[in-house]
């Protein structure tokens, strides 16, 4: 591992794209970072193998029967913590993150959703914006809290929901922008960038410089 490059720990439960995505930008050079581990709890994740691929750590922890939150988090962190991760990206992973888990890594845990929150939090929330009749809906990656999608934002991307759309149609064309924005968001964090003001997430969207600043300066 490379001590000036910030570790990525990658929480899936399913295919993996966005995981690829911060794969490759991390292979590419536009993400300063490395993904030291992937965890998934579901077995048969997809993301796993494109993690074996990648030369990566795959660790599979599937829940026990009756096991706590807060149980199946420590064995997490273990994993975490054994794998030296600085920041810890949620990508698909289907379960709650408990108190201790937080607690390990205050401001250090991202997760992807597809809608521009806070709207359609949860689960299905493309279909969530279809039936609604949105006309415009996108992905948002934002900090973890307590909560279900709740936590501040670091950045979206908008996308147009068409008429012929349906939830599929929807979720590709978001998609599509989730897989630019969450390693666009892991450099920031990189770059040391972002900085909090209430629950506003700052740094990650400067304004453009008006032209009387620009007289002013040259
Ligand atoms: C993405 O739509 C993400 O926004 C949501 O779960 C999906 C995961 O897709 N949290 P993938 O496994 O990264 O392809």
């Amino acid at each position: 591992m490379l001590n000036d490059m910030l570790n990525l720990g990658v929480l899936i439960s399913g295919r993996g794209t966005n995981l690829q995505a911060i794969l490759d930008a991390c292979a590419a050079g536009t993400c300063a970072a490395q993904v030291a581990v992937v965890l998934s709890n579901v077995a048969d994740a997809y993301g796993l193998e494109r993690a074996r691929r990648a030369g990566v750590p795959a660790v599979c922890v599937p829940a026990r029967k009756g096991e706590r939150r807060e149980e199946y988090d420590a064995r997490l962190l273990e994993v975490l913590q054994a794998h030296e991760v600085d920041l810890v990206c949620l990508a698909g992973y289907m379960r709650i993150l408990g108190k201790r888990l937080l607690a390990a890594y205050p401001q250090r845990i991202l997760n992807i959703h597809p809608s521009l929150l806070p709207a359609f939090p949860g689960l299905e929330a493309q279909r969530a914006a279809l039936e609604h009749g949105a006309k415009v809906s996108g992905c948002t990656v934002h900090f973890v809290d307590e909560g279900v999608d709740t936590g501040p934002i670091i950045l979206q991307a908008a996308v147009p929901v068409y008429d012929e759309d349906d939830a599929e149609t929807l979720a590709a064309r978001i998609l599509e922008r989730e897989h630019e924005i969450y390693p666009r968001a892991i450099q920031l964090v990189a770059e040391n960038r972002l900085r909090r003001q209430g629950r506003r997430v700052l740094g990650g969207q400067p304004g453009p410089v008006s032209p009387s600043m620009a007289v002013k300066e040259g």
